[in-house]
């Protein structure tokens, strides 16, 4: 179907807006030689017009040469009618904030930050899971469903949460979200107004921050050392509506925050009555030592436990989950609902039975052994090759280590354009940090998606860059 919006209030006639529209879409080759257009009877219905609208447009196109009609096969459009427009003219997409993973430039070495083995999807599996439940849903799944998410998914979600992390939380205090990203967007709209002040790590995601200070909120940092956030230089007069933490796995610096400072937390939340926000994106891959426990279990009123399938399946899936404390359960749905209704149901349907079958647990493992591998190796290359001038830094967890090497300043342009050029990308953990000047010399690696013979090359080339600074 071709996208013609009318307009019936306008003084240009609907001959003439559905002629310019087909026009442009070929002019801007949108639509391209030899695509079919729909038929005169098609068109009209679909866009509530009469069919000698749609007859005249097409007539005049064809006058024109856009188009062509072929005997008994239907209208085409004409080959050498689209044009190369100056850039200018073209309205180009915004920017991405994040390096798209789809687009990388094969030739660099990127070690950017939490994503996973991306060639390692189980695809099959997941294909045929797809293909099970497209054939046995009920025909009412392919309507509006509620904001919450699948009842199936939560059972799955919670049984496995209680399994595998100590998480106990009723299928009502589950929301599924599209992603960790939408969960930290709702926050904003269920405890935020625009004099809000919110309590983060310093250093912590720049999208977080940037997804807070549009809303118009305060950040209000607090400084993390090697075990995580420092609790004794929380604010006690603040009166901020939420404190985002990391707990498991420190993003960026990569510790695990102790069980002294976890209560320091909740003594603090309870004392100041504001809500913990636990973003735990990746903790189920931890190399050695037992399992980190969950903040939320510590006190389920308070904390807000945000969860993702981004890193142990796929950012691609866009789902994540919120477990939420009772007095948010209702306001919760609702925003949900005014963000995007729902999250796509039928891939909930998948993931659901993905889980109830164990095949997420047998994924999580396999992928363990060869993140800790691809750890290991980035690890040993990077001893190997700086000795002394380089210090690894961060807990033997995730996807990510923290690489610094003292008397380096990687806000230095020179240095950053000298990696790029000898074709390796790094993240220098300053552009995490609130204040700033205080972790020039730190990178995050992220090693997940690389193989091992990536980062073996990957570490040369940082070191060819550096060589005149290290
Ligand atoms: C620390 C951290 N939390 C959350 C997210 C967002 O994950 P999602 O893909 O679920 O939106 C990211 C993304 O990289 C992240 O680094």
């Amino acid at each position: 179907m071709l996208w013609i919006p009318v307009d019936r209030t306008a003084e240009k006639p609907l001959i003439r807006q559905v002629y310019d529209q087909i026009r442009q879409q070929i002019l801007h080759g949108e639509l391209h030689a030899g695509d079919r257009l729909p038929s005169t009877r098609e068109l009209a219905e679909d866009i509530h017009v009469s069919r000698n609208v749609i007859l005249e447009a097409y007539d005049q196109l064809l006058a024109e040469g856009y188009i062509e009609s072929r005997r008994g096969s239907g209208t085409y459009v004409a080959e050498g009618a689209s044009f190369a427009f100056a850039e200018a003219d073209i309205p180009q997409p915004a920017a991405a904030s994040f390096a798209s993973s789809a687009q990388k430039n094969s030739d660099i070495i990127n070690f950017r930050s939490g994503l996973p083995a991306l060639d390692h999807f189980p695809r099959k599996l997941w294909s045929h899971l797809t293909q099970q439940i497209y054939q046995q849903a009920d025909a009412s799944l392919f309507g509006y469903d509620s904001p919450e998410g699948r009842l199936e998914l939560r059972q799955a979600l919670s049984r496995y949460l209680l399994r595998t992390r100590g998480v106990r939380c009723s299928l009502d205090q589950l929301l599924i979200t599209t992603g960790a990203a939408q969960a930290f967007s709702l926050l904003t709209n269920l405890l935020l107004t625009p004099d809000s002040r919110v309590i983060v790590e310093d250093p912590i995601t720049n999208e977080v921050q940037t997804i807070y200070t549009r809303s118009g909120a305060t950040l209000v940092p607090v400084p993390v050392d090697m075990h995580g956030i420092q609790t004794d230089l929380l604010p006690a007069d603040e009166r901020a509506a939420f404190a985002v933490v990391t707990p498991s796995h420190q993003y960026p610096l990569g510790s695990i925050l102790p069980i002294q400072r976890r209560i320091a937390l909740i003594n603090f939340a309870r004392a100041t009555d504001c809500y913990l926000v636990e973003d735990d994106y990746d903790s189920e891959f931890r190399y050695s030592g037992p399992p980190v426990s969950s903040l939320q279990g510590l006190d389920p009123e308070r904390v807000i436990y945000i969860g993702t399938f981004s890193k142990i399946l796929s950012p691609a899936l866009r789902i994540g989950y919120m477990i939420l404390p009772s007095s948010l359960i209702t306001s919760s749905r609702q925003t949900k609902r005014l963000s995007d209704l729902h999250s796509p149901t039928l891939d909930q349907l998948v993931l659901a039975r993905f889980i109830e079958e164990g095949h997420l647990e047998r994924h999580i493992m396999k992928m363990k052994r060869l993140y800790h591998k691809r750890r290991d190796t980035l690890i040993s290359s990077l001893n190997h090759t700086f000795g002394k001038l380089v210090q690894i830094e961060g807990e033997s967890t995730g996807l990510h280590l923290v690489a610094a090497f003292p008397g380096i300043n990687f806000t230095d342009t020179a240095i950053m354009q000298a990696l790029e050029q000898t074709g390796v990308q790094v993240y220098p953990v300053e552009i995490h940090a609130v204040h700033t000047g205080y972790h020039s010399h730190q990178i995050v690696l992220g090693y997940g998606n690389l193989t091992e013979e990536e980062i073996i090359e990957g570490v040369k080339r940082i070191a060819h860059a550096l060589q005149a600074e290290v």
